[in-house]
């Protein structure tokens, strides 16, 4: 698969997290929960092929039968077009980020929390995008994406125990919280949090913050119970 290099997006921190398939480097895993992708390309090209069975110019053999193994899979056989393929990036790259809900004045004093029990030391309220040769838009821009796109060790509670790349079993990356307040629109009515959508419910998700998160989590079931809905109240204008 040839990857051209494609920094637009978030700036990248100076610390290896992911892998790409390159063979020769590594670079700054960005996507997947595991931050297991670093370039936009590579995660549509690789859901074509993975999520939807559909085989592109950049990878262009059909998955092996799971139980057949790979008959005749050798012939390269693209149903969709490198175009295509980049067209859907564009789409992707363009997108808009949800925009704010409401701030109140308890949503204020909710984003004071978040920052003061140590949510905001993974969640990054915000960063820059590194500058873009072509596309003003998307050039030097802040993105206020909360999340440093970094891996953590979340504890046991949140374990797959499933080692991607670099990222082992309890690792996963901080979730964006942008457009959290959407998130039960865009499934129906209901909301379902983390990797696994096992609740709808942010006291549990907070409740679950083990590993390096668990003192964030200490400080958020030991502050005033109108604290802690300024700050559920916050999670949910964003
Ligand atoms: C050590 C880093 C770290 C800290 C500190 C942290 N988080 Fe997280 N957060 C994560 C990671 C990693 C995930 C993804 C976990 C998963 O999906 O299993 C996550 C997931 C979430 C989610 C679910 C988002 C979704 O769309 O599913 C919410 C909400 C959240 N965190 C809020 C908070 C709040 C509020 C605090 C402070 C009390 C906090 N986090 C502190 C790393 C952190």
């Amino acid at each position: 698969m040839v990857i051209p290099p494609d920094w637009v997006g978030v700036a990248p921190r100076p610390r290896q997290v992911g892998q790409t398939h390159r063979s020769l480097t590594t670079s700054l895993g960005r996507f997947g929960r595991k931050a297991a992708v670093a370039f936009l390309l590579q995660q549509v090209a690789t859901a074509y092929h993975q999520d939807m069975g559909i085989t592109t110019d950049f990878l262009p053999h059909e998955n092996p039968h799971p139980q057949f193994g790979s008959a005749g899979d050798d012939v390269p056989d693209p149903e969709v077009s490198r175009s295509t393929v980049e067209d859907v990036v564009s789409y992707l790259r363009m997108l808009s980020p949800p925009k704010r809900g409401p701030i109140t004045d308890q949503v204020r004093r909710g984003e004071k929390v978040f920052s003061t029990i140590g949510c905001g030391s993974c969640h990054t309220p915000s960063m820059k995008t590194a500058v873009h040769p072509t596309i003003a838009a998307l050039s030097d821009k802040e993105v206020r994406l909360y999340s440093d796109l970094l891996l953590h060790d979340m504890g046991s509670g949140l374990a797959d125990n499933f080692v991607e790349g670099l990222a082992t079993g309890t690792e996963w990356r901080t979730s964006p919280l942008w457009g959290l307040r959407l998130v039960a629109e865009h499934l129906g009515g209901q909301a379902f949090y983390l990797h696994d959508g096992r609740t709808s419910d942010l006291r549990e998700v907070i409740q679950l913050h083990g590993g390096e998160a668990a003192l964030s989590r200490l400080r958020f079931f030991s502050v005033l119970r109108e604290d802690q809905e300024a700050l559920l109240a916050f999670l949910l204008s964003l």
